[in-house]
């Protein structure tokens, strides 16, 4: 039995250090390693195993989290703009796929540079979503639905027209510091300021912008519209409990905590040094990925800041006997990821996203998706609940990265693997990003790049109207005629009702595979995950011994058939016709769901996956 650990993976946000033809952003989890060790490691057997990870004890931890990215769900006022009650009315939607746990993104009133993630009054909701009331009601029918609602929290930052700022910007107290304000490096002969230090924006150019009126220059890690607070002012702080007492006030069940390593930068401002960039990066010296943000980035002193949110968490957890969760967003190496965990004794988040799964790129091998896993699960401390995310809203879609036969294959991974996993909205149809031309980009990291590289920071792709029906031009979103993104022009296949109506689709299988959730074996079985078949083939098995229910998963990354002998796993038995199929992918043609498989031998075409039931060989039988 080989363990193979891959030591840290390394990450950079909104990278253009990677392929285009991979079309992937903000994750670089060092495809070039991954290869290398592929092609060492191929005649190795990769074999891991993990006890169950108390799944069933805590809603969160065994929810699907679905993630709506307001603007582009649903349309219900017909203004080529998502809203929230268009969120409301869809909410049988979530209920027929199984999905309890909703997070929307920000909804907050907000100029829209950043679409949302520029907040110009924390506890307000942006007209173009609804009102406060639309919102209230949206909380309440999720409630009577008996589903959980995360919010956007995006503390690093707000939106230049935000009140704080603007009286920040002309010294009144209390805001003049609560923003990040420094004075010019030098001035030069004509007496124009050049800013403090080299530090760049993640959506390119330097991260200083000089305000004339207060003759400084402020800091902005995302847009110059986005000033970044001071977190180094206890005010600010308090502020943002403020803004998170008043939404749990409400009622909703956590946050996703935005950009959270960029929250604190270093006291003495000291320039970043110049990153490593792969042989013949096309990177240039105004992109974020040139410099290694050591001084920007994951602070010492962002654990205690994430620490009194958590509490903020945990007061009204215990007030009100339901548990509220604290989710963090940060692209970082996994040890430092895993210290957002806190520890045992003093837990900060309550997961920190996992973007590990993102990391795979166009022809990635099993192994490959064997490291992502388990490179994971190794680092993950004991007592913590691992989770998966196979996209957002700042990254390519499957379908696109990936290829549209890696769809099913990536639910049932996503899925079946223990803990929670994360949906981005689309992803249960296979949905694909949408070419957009330089004209129509609306993304500030695709438009600061310039007509020649927005494609390759542009979030717009994946960001196109839902998908819904066939009844107008913008499948169903919006009667607008106008999307404020252009519809995919596959929708005519790719939508919610011919998937629902046909007998095999990506929807069809992500149903089955969340319904399989709720088995036994998912809850409480030890996970043994191998790849098989020289290399080709990712499988594992859910095994809970006590109930004596097992769940086989198989997926073939190659392009040829092949026929897997699964007998290798422990507990499976090994009759014939031993397993029940309960979800194939789409290019499968030996199974349909309700055939029998024989683990001697689970037949598969190129790029295809079957998940079956079984029950566990009794001691007796052995
Ligand atoms: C996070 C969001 C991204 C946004 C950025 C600035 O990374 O996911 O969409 O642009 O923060 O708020």
């Amino acid at each position: 039995m080989a363990f193979v650990n891959i030591s840290a993976t390394s990450v950079s946000q909104f990278s253009d250090t990677v392929a285009e033809d991979s079309k992937q952003r903000h994750v670089d989890t060092s495809a070039s390693t991954t290869s290398e060790i592929t092609s060492t490691r191929k005649n190795l057997s990769l074999q891991k195993s993990y006890k169950a990870f108390e799944c069933a004890n805590k809603w969160w931890k065994n929810t699907v989290i679905y993630e709506v990215y307001v603007r582009s769900f649903y349309d219900s006022n017909n203004d080529g703009i998502g809203d929230l009650k268009g969120i409301e009315e869809k909410l049988d939607y979530f209920k027929q796929l199984g999905i309890d746990t909703l997070w929307l993104t920000p909804m907050y009133p907000s100029p829209m540079v950043d679409f949302g993630y520029d907040i110009s009054d924390f506890v307000n909701i942006d007209p173009l979503f609804g009102n406060m009331d639309d919102f209230k009601k949206l909380l309440r029918s999720m409630k009577d639905k008996e589903m959980k609602l995360i919010l956007d929290f995006v503390p690093n930052h707000t939106s230049d027209q935000h009140e704080w700022f603007k009286m920040s910007v002309l010294r009144q107290e209390p805001y003049q510091d609560y923003y990040v304000w420094r004075s010019p490096k030098v001035y030069d002969g004509n007496g124009q300021p050049s800013p403090p230090n080299n530090w760049r924006s993640v959506f390119g150019g330097s991260a200083w912008t000089y305000n004339e009126t207060r003759k400084q220059y402020f800091l902005h890690q995302f847009a110059k519209e986005q000033p970044d607070l001071n977190f180094r002012n206890p005010l600010v702080i308090q502020e943002m409990i403020n803004v998170m007492d008043f939404w749990l006030e409400l009622g909703v069940d956590g946050f996703r905590l935005d950009a959270a390593p960029h929250i604190l930068e270093d006291e003495e401002f000291r320039d970043n040094p110049q990153a490593k960039l792969k042989e013949g990066s096309d990177c240039k010296e105004d992109d974020y990925s040139f410099w290694d943000p050591v001084f920007t980035c994951n602070s010492p002193g962002i654990l205690d800041i994430l620490t009194s949110f958590r509490n903020v968490c945990d007061e009204w957890s215990l007030k009100e006997a339901k548990e509220r969760v604290l989710m963090t967003e940060g692209y970082l190496p996994l040890p430092q990821l895993m210290e957002y965990y806190g520890t045992c004794s003093n837990p900060i988040a309550h997961f920190s996203f996992n973007f590990e799964l993102l990391g795979l790129t166009k022809n990635c091998q099993a192994s490959d998706a064997f490291t992502s896993i388990t490179r994971w699960l190794d680092a993950l401390p004991q007592w913590c609940c691992p989770n998966w995310q196979t996209g957002n809203h700042d990254q390519p879609r499957i379908a696109t990265k990936l290829g549209e036969d890696m769809i099913d294959i990536m639910n049932m991974i996503l899925l079946l693997l223990p803990g929670v996993a994360v949906t981005y909205y689309g992803e249960e149809l296979g949905m694909k990003n949408t070419e957009i031309s330089w004209e129509q980009t609306k993304d500030p990291a695709g438009k600061n790049a310039g007509p020649g590289r927005y494609k390759l920071f542009s979030r717009d792709g994946e960001r196109s109207p839902m998908q819904w029906d066939v009844s107008n031009s913008s499948a169903g979103f919006s009667d607008s005629g106008i999307p404020w993104l252009p519809t995919n022009t596959n929708y005519l296949e790719v939508n919610v009702k011919s998937e629902f109506e046909s007998e095999r689709s990506h929807l069809q299988t992500y149903t089955r595979l969340v319904s399989l959730r709720k088995s036994k074996a998912w809850l409480n079985g030890d996970l043994d995950i191998r790849v098989l078949c020289d290399g080709s083939v990712l499988t594992f098995t859910r095994i809970d011994i006590t109930s004596g229910e097992g769940i086989l998963v198989a997926t073939n990354f190659s392009k040829n058939k092949t026929d897997v002998d699964c007998r290798v796993f422990q507990h499976v038995p090994t009759e014939e016709n031993a397993a029940l199929v309960v979800a194939v992918t789409d290019l499968l043609e030996y199974y349909n769901e309700g055939s029998s498989a024989s683990f001697a031998n689970i037949r598969l075409n190129g790029r295809s996956g079957v998940v079956c039931k079984f029950s566990v060989k009794s001691e007796a039988s052995k």
